[in-house]
C-alpha cells in the first residue's frame, strides 16, 4: 500500500483541508503515515496569511530537498500554492506537484501522472473556485476521538485591506445542509466528544433544507439537537455578522460551548477604517455587551493586530484602552505582516519598525495576562464541566477544556481516559493557569 505523510501549517482550516486530502487519497487506496521515512508521497499544506507561515514552508521545502528519498513525490498544497508559478520549480526542483486548495479531487490523478513520468512537474488549479468538498468525508488526523472539525463554509467577501485570504481562497462558498449533516452524523456515530464548525465567517453560512432557507443560527440549533452527547463550538465569527439569533440559540442549548471568536484587530477608529473593518471600536463594544446580555457566561476570544501601517502611539493606546474596557481574557496578538496583492500593499508602506511591533505585542500580552489573572481568581470555588484533552510526560497533571474553552489542570482519577467528561472544582490560579480538583 502506498503511504502519504502530511504536514499542516497555519489555521484550523488547513487542518480540515489536510483531512480532506487524506480522505480523498484513502478512497484511492492510500494509507496515512505519521512517519516521514515511510512515505511515498509527502505533502506540505502551507499557509500564507502571514509572512512567517510562508517562510516556514519554504524552509521546510529546503530541508526536505536534501533528505527525501528519490522515489518520494513532494507536494505543496494549501493557500501558499496559489502564489506559485512555474518559476518556483526552477528554484525548488525537488517539488513535483503544486496543487490549489480547490483541486484536491485531482490529487490522485496528478500523482499518477508524475509516477508514470508523464510530467516531471505539475501545477494543478481547480476547475471551480467554489469547490468545498461537499460530500467528501475526511480522514481525521486527531486520533484521540476528542474533537472533530467540520468545514461548513469557506472564503470571505469582506476584503479587509491587510488580508490575503479572499485572493487565495476566493469568495464565500457555503457547504450544503445535507453535506454538513452527513458529516455531523458520521462524527456523532464515531463517538467524538466535541464538534467544531469551521469557516472563515461561519455566521454568514446560508443553505436550504426541506424547501426552505436556513441560516447559521438554525443550522447550529439543528446540530446541537442532533448531537445531544457532543459539545459544539464554531469558529470564526465577525463583529458585524454575529447575530442575536445566534446568541439566543447558544443560550437555549446547553451543549453549545460558551465561546465565540470575534476579532476586533484594533481599538483605533482610524486604523479600523484603513483596515476596512467597517465598524468602530464603540460599535464593537456595543456588540460584545449585547451578546453578553444574552449569553452572560460567554468567553469572547479576539484577535489584535499591532503595527498596521501608520499605527501611531495614540492608535495603539486606543487598542489598550479598548482591551481594558472589554476585559476579554483570550486574545491572539499578531504583528502586522505585509502581504503582496492586498490593498494595504498597494496603498501603504510597512512603516512601523519591527521593534515597535514587538514592544506593542508585549504590552498587549502583559495587559491581557493581568486581566486573565483577575478573571481566573473569580473562578476559584466554581465547578466547571471539563473534557480531558492532554496529559504530560513526567507529570501527574492532565488538562482539559471547560465549556468556555478555558484550560484547567487537574489530577485524573484511576482509569480515566482522554476525552472523558468530568466536573472540576477550580481551586487556584498560578501564573494565570487554572488548577482544579475532580468532583468524585
Ligand atoms: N498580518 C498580520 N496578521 C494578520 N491576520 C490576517 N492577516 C494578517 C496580516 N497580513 C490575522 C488577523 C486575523 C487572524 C486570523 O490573522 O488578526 O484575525
Amino acid at each position: 500500500m502506498k503511504k502519504v505523510y502530511i504536514e499542516t501549517y497555519g489555521c484550523r482550516m488547513n487542518l480540515c483541508d489536510s483531512e480532506i486530502i487524506l480522505g480523498i487519497l484513502s478512497g484511492h487506496g492510500y494509507g496515512y503515515t505519521g512517519v516521514l521515512a515511510d512515505a511515498d508521497c509527502v505533502i506540505l499544506n502551507g499557509c500564507s496569511v502571514r509572512e512567517i507561515g510562508h517562510t516556514k514552508v519554504f524552509e521546510r521545502i529546503a530541508e526536505l530537498e536534501k533528505t527525501l528519498a528519490s522515489h518520494v513525490i513532494l507536494i505543496i498544497a494549501g493557500c501558499v500554492s496559489t502564489q506559485l508559478d512555474d518559476s518556483f520549480f526552477a528554484a525548488y526542483p525537488r517539488v513535483q506537484l503544486v496543487i490549489h486548495s480547490t483541486a484536491y479531487k485531482h490529487i490522485f490523478e496528478a500523482i499518477g501522472a508524475l509516477a508514470r513520468n508523464q510530467s516531471t512537474h505539475l501545477i494543478v488549479t481547480g476547475d471551480n473556485n467554489d469547490e468545498i468538498y461537499d460530500r467528501q468525508l475526511p480522514l481525521r488526523l486527531l486520533e484521540d476521538n476528542v474533537t472533530a472539525a467540520v468545514t461548513i463554509m469557506k472564503g470571505c467577501d469582506f476584503y479587509c485591506s491587510y488580508c490575503i485570504e479572499p485572493y487565495t481562497r476566493g469568495g464565500r462558498t457555503n457547504r450544503s445542509y445535507e453535506g454538513i449533516m452527513a458529516e455531523i452524523a458520521d462524527i456523532r456515530d464515531k463517538g467524538y466528544r466535541e464538534i467544531t464548525l469551521f469557516g472563515h465567517i461561519v455566521d454568514l453560512w446560508e443553505g436550504e433544507h426541506d424547501g426552505g432557507p436556513k441560516n447559521f443560527a438554525q443550522l447550529l440549533s439543528d446540530i446541537a439537537e442532533a448531537c445531544p452527547e457532543q459539545r459544539i463550538k464554531f469558529i470564526s465569527s465577525h463583529p458585524l455578522t454575529f447575530t442575536d439569533q445566534m446568541a439566543d440559540v447558544m443560550a437555549r442549548h446547553k451543549n453549545i460551548m460558551r465561546v465565540a471568536h470575534l476579532p476586533v484587530q484594533s481599538g483605533s477608529n482610524e486604523v479600523l477604517r484603513r483596515m476596512n473593518r467597517k465598524y468602530t471600536a464603540a460599535q464593537f463594544v456595543e456588540r460584545i455587551y449585547a451578546i453578553k446580555e444574552i449569553v452572560p457566561d460567554i468567553n469572547i476570544v479576539t484577535d489584535i493586530m499591532v503595527g498596521f501601517p501608520g499605527e501611531k502611539e495614540k492608535d495603539f493606546e486606543a487598542t489598550l484602552k479598548l482591551l481594558d474596557t472589554i476585559r476579554l481574557t483570550d486574545i491572539n496578538v499578531f504583528k502586522f505582516s505585509m502581504r503582496k496583492g492586498t490593498p494595504t500593499h498597494k496603498k501603504y508602506s510597512d512603516d512601523v519598525p519591527p521593534y515597535v511591533k514587538e514592544e506593542r505585542r508585549r504590552k498587549v500580552y502583559s495587559l491581557v495576562e493581568k486581566i486573565r489573572n483577575e478573571a481566573a481568581r473569580n473562578l476559584v470555588g466554581t465547578t466547571q464541566r471539563v473534557v480531558a484533552e492532554s496529559r504530560y510526560k513526567e507529570s501527574r497533571w492532565w488538562s482539559g477544556r471547560d465549556m468556555c474553552h478555558r484550560t484547567i489542570y487537574f489530577v485524573p482519577k484511576q482509569g480515566m481516559a482522554i476525552g472523558e467528561q468530568c466536573d472540576i472544582v477550580v481551586r487556584g490560579v498560578e501564573d494565570g493557569k487554572l488548577y482544579g480538583e475532580l468532583c468524585l
